[in-house]
């Protein structure tokens, strides 16, 4: 079994202190960072642009899971890799050219992967379950951090990791939204590996670090 992935989302970091919170992840053992980008239309709220990607490549030395929630997502893909991006994560929703998009991805030296929104069925990814490196679902509607998991993406998690088995394909299926030391455990036995989080880490009541080792030890002892 690969090994099981925490990437805590510094969407809901102090950005005062950018440098020292994403210290604090790396030092607790956090596995990867995950960077929610996000352009006001394709979500509703508006996040940040490939310069913070480019200031958090300076900053750690963990790979960058950059989440790309935005409309036409191919004009910027070059972008965030010349950012530092070590995947690069388009939702299918606002993605029509889904191979072309992943294949640049690709030769741009990072990891593809495509997301699903919990409202898109299964079947939307199944022409590229073959080519993407990591399958992104969605257990919140994409846009803020701090909402409520959605129950039924249990079940969508179990029917991808089917599918992957199915395919021998070796694709990480990542988690997002409402990740938190209840859900993980459950994602986890549907066959997520990896896990991401942004209040379960920097809003836990007794900070980053804590936040960070409490998820871990749940992905460990699960
Ligand atoms: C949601 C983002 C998530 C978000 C997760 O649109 O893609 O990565 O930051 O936040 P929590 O863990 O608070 O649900
Ligand atoms: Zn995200």
């Amino acid at each position: 079994m690969p090994k099981l992935i925490l990437a805590p989302s510094i969407l809901s970091a102090d950005f005062t202190r950018l440098g020292e919170e994403l210290a604090a992840c790396e030092s607790a053992g956090a596995d990867w960072i995950h960077i929610d980008v996000m352009d006001g239309h394709f979500v509703p709220n508006i996040s940040m642009g490939p310069f913070i990607v480019e200031a958090c490549k300076r900053a750690t030395k963990l790979p960058l899971d950059v989440h790309l929630m935005i409309e036409k997502p191919e004009r910027h893909i070059e972008a965030f890799a010349k950012a530092g991006a070590s995947h690069i994560i388009v939702h299918i929703e606002a993605c029509p050219h889904i191979h072309r998009a992943l294949q640049h991805i690709q030769s741009l030296g990072c990891k593809a992967g495509v997301a699903l929104n919990p409202g898109t069925p299964v079947g939307a990814i199944e022409a590229v379950l073959g080519d993407a490196d990591q399958i992104l679902v969605m257990s919140v509607n994409p846009g803020y951090s701090g909402q409520k998991f959605i129950p039924s993406t249990v079940a969508k998690v179990k029917e991808v990791r089917k599918k992957l088995n199915a395919l021998k394909s070796s694709a990480r299926i990542e988690v997002d939204g409402g990740i938190d030391v209840e859900t993980l455990p459950k994602m986890k036995k549907a066959g997520a590996d990896v896990f991401v989080a942004a209040t379960a880490v920097f809003k836990h009541p007794k900070g980053t670090k804590a936040g960070i080792q409490s998820l871990q030890a749940k992905l460990r002892s699960t």
